[in-house]
């Protein structure tokens, strides 16, 4: 059947039809907020190209975790800025880190889910995400040391590890190391699919940690290679990820739908500085309805097949779900 008995908009009619035949629905229990300590700051500090995102002193996690329960958000990804930078990262994985620390502080005063981002390139002089030989970063000198932060996280309370520097074999590393270590319950949210990309822009500017020389094209993916992608997750199922995530989201729409038709585990998404701060500026300038389009982004990434986002949007968009 067709017009003038089929009528596509009578479902349309009104805000309850169009509620009662919504596929795809945005929970606050989908959201997950990246939160920033930095351990040389004593007040909040903003970013210019991250309208909205303050990195945070470590004495403030009572009141950042307060504020973040607040809003009915269950878990935060959290990120360090160290003050001291040296070629091996080493205040990545020493049990007083930044990062550590934040952990433990967060622990004591919520009970928020807390994961961690595994990486290096914070915490190196050079800014890649793993150790140099010769100038190029060494693939497996850099894993045994992902092992010992991922340990170390653990130690201090981290209930899911997030490994993001693309090194081959990161995943089985870490769940060898965390067993080792008696974590055998801490899970691996695993940075499978993450691309090398220009929306990375405003996080590098937050967390000072852009390569001094060169990028990381040697072993993030390059944006056209789908079917690359899937193979990096299968290798990270295989290792023991137990969600794998594409990264970034809106330009990779495609690749979480991959996913979600390919893998049963749960797939995660970042929305990341770029895409959060494109929108953030057109709607500072009026040329978007800025509380719109986030809620579009985050629904299109679900509707893509996402279970869950990782996204600097999720406190406005927990207000607006509650
Ligand atoms: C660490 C890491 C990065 C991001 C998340 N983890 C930076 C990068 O790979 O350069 C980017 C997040 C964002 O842009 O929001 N490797």
């Amino acid at each position: 059947m067709t017009f003038p008995e089929t009528r596509m908009q009578r479902l349309r009619s009104t805000e309850k039809m169009r509620e009662l035949v919504a596929e795809t629905h945005l929970d606050v229990s989908d959201l997950i907020l990246p939160v920033f300590f930095n351990e040389s700051i004593s007040k909040p500090t903003s970013t210019t190209s991250m309208p909205g995102i303050l990195t945070h002193p470590l004495a403030d996690y009572e009141k950042i975790s307060s504020e973040i329960q607040r809003n009915d958000l269950n878990s935060v990804i959290l990120f360090g800025i160290p003050s001291k930078k040296d070629s091996a990262g080493s205040q990545a994985y020493v049990e007083d880190g930044v990062v550590q620390k934040a952990i433990k502080g967060l622990k004591k005063s919520s009970d928020l889910l807390i994961i961690t981002d595994l990486c290096l390139c914070e915490y190196t002089d050079h800014g890649h995400c793993g150790v140099l030989h010769n100038g190029s970063v060494d693939n497996d000198e850099t894993i045994s040391l992902y092992a010992r932060t991922a340990v170390s996280q653990a130690d201090a309370g981290a209930d899911i590890i997030a490994p993001s520097g693309m090194m081959d074999g990161q995943v089985a590393a870490i769940r060898e190391a965390l067993d080792d270590a008696g974590h055998k319950n801490v899970a691996i949210m695993a940075y499978s699919a993450k691309f090398q990309s220009s929306f990375y822009g405003p996080f590098r500017d937050l967390a000072r940690s852009s390569p001094e020389k060169g990028d990381r094209s040697a072993y993030q993916m390059q944006c056209g290679n789908r079917r690359e992608a899937l193979r990096e997750m299968e290798l990270d199922i295989s290792e023991g990820a137990d969600i794998i995530m594409v990264k970034p989201a809106m330009s990779y729409l495609d690749v979480i739908y991959d996913a979600r038709n390919s893998f049963g585990l749960p797939i995660a998404a970042y929305q990341v500085s770029g895409e959060y701060s494109m929108i953030k500026a057109a709607g500072a300038n009026g040329w978007i309805d800025e509380k719109r389009a986030m809620m579009e982004s985050l629904l299109s990434i679900k509707r893509a097949g996402a279970d869950m986002i990782i996204t600097y949007f999720a406190e406005a968009a927990a207000k607006l779900l509650r």
